[in-house]
């Protein structure tokens, strides 16, 4: 249902893979509420051809950009406004990959230059966007800026590997250049810290699904899904939330509150 939230609001929107990924809901829910946006990935996951698809499905362009190139970002936010036909009121970078991960090192074992290329895709990729934002004067007055973030910033999961650091880097770029971009334009810059979500990014962590499980009785309200978060994003983007900048905000189902809960030891109230 739509209430125009984002009415005549112009987006772009990073990390749309498939049909399961966050960005991808967030874009849909985005285009339900009125606004116009722009979908983007790296170059290669442009091949898998979910985002071709779903920019078809919601009459979007897809630029593509990989988030290590000043040059590919320059060209993006360049493109985006001419589409859009002006000024970006909106951002969501939802890109997160990591090397040693991927290639199942263990985290008392790094190759450094993977963890470079990591820190590099997953965290130095937002200090990027908005750089290239701020410099190109890309975004309106009062605009929105959000990236996603996971609670290994804060806590240790062993298998979370070098993304737990990825992540710390990521939040804190968002209170420093949310202190220059809210100085220079009132634009705001959050992070949202989300629940464990089956996606392909989330699913590469070793031993997801019991993690997931962990993670839904330890949450009060459960784990968060895809549809929840894209919801509290459209709120950061949206009007209401415009004196909200430089935060990580848990949307999490209360479990970054909880310090022991009777679902985990099987006591169920
Ligand atoms: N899934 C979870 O459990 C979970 C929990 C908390 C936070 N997050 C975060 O949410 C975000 C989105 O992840 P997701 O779970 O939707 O998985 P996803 O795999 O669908 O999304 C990750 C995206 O990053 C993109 N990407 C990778 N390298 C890139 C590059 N060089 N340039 C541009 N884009 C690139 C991928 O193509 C993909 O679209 C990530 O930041 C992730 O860390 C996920």
């Amino acid at each position: 249902m739509s209430n125009g939230l984002l009415e005549g609001k112009r987006g772009i929107i990073f990390g749309a893979l498939d049909d399961k990924s966050i960005a991808t809901h967030v874009a849909q829910r985005a285009v339900d509420q009125g606004a116009k946006i722009v979908l983007t990935n790296a170059p290669i996951a442009l091949r898998f051809g979910g985002i071709q698809e779903l920019g078809k499905k919601l009459n979007s362009e897809v630029i593509p950009a990989d988030a290590t190139s000043l040059e590919d970002l320059e060209n993006l936010f360049s493109q985006s406004m001419e589409t859009l036909g002006g000024p970006i009121d909106f951002v969501l970078h939802s890109i997160g990959m990591s090397l040693n991960v991927r290639k199942k090192r263990a985290y008392t074992d790094i190759n450094y230059d993977w963890m470079h290329k990591t820190f590099d895709i997953s965290a130095m990729s937002f200090h990027r966007v908005m750089q290239t934002a701020y410099k190109l004067d890309a975004m309106s007055e009062w605009g929105s800026i959000v990236a996603l973030t996971y609670i290994a910033a804060q806590r240790v999961f062993p298998d979370y590997n070098e993304m737990a650091e990825s992540k710390s880097l990521l939040e804190s770029f968002a209170r420093s250049f949310g202190y220059h971009y809210a100085i220079k334009k009132n634009v705001r810059v959050n992070t949202i810290s989300q629940s464990p979500t089956i996606t392909t990014a989330g699913s590469g962590i070793k031993g997801f699904q019991e993690f997931f499980d962990y993670a839904q009785k330890m949450s009060p309200l459960g784990n968060a899904s895809s549809e929840a978060c894209a919801d509290y994003c459209l709120s950061l983007f949206s009007d209401l939330t415009r004196m909200v900048t430089m935060q990580n905000l848990f949307h999490d189902g209360g479990f970054s509150s909880m310090g022991l809960s009777p679902a985990v030891l099987g006591l169920e109230e």
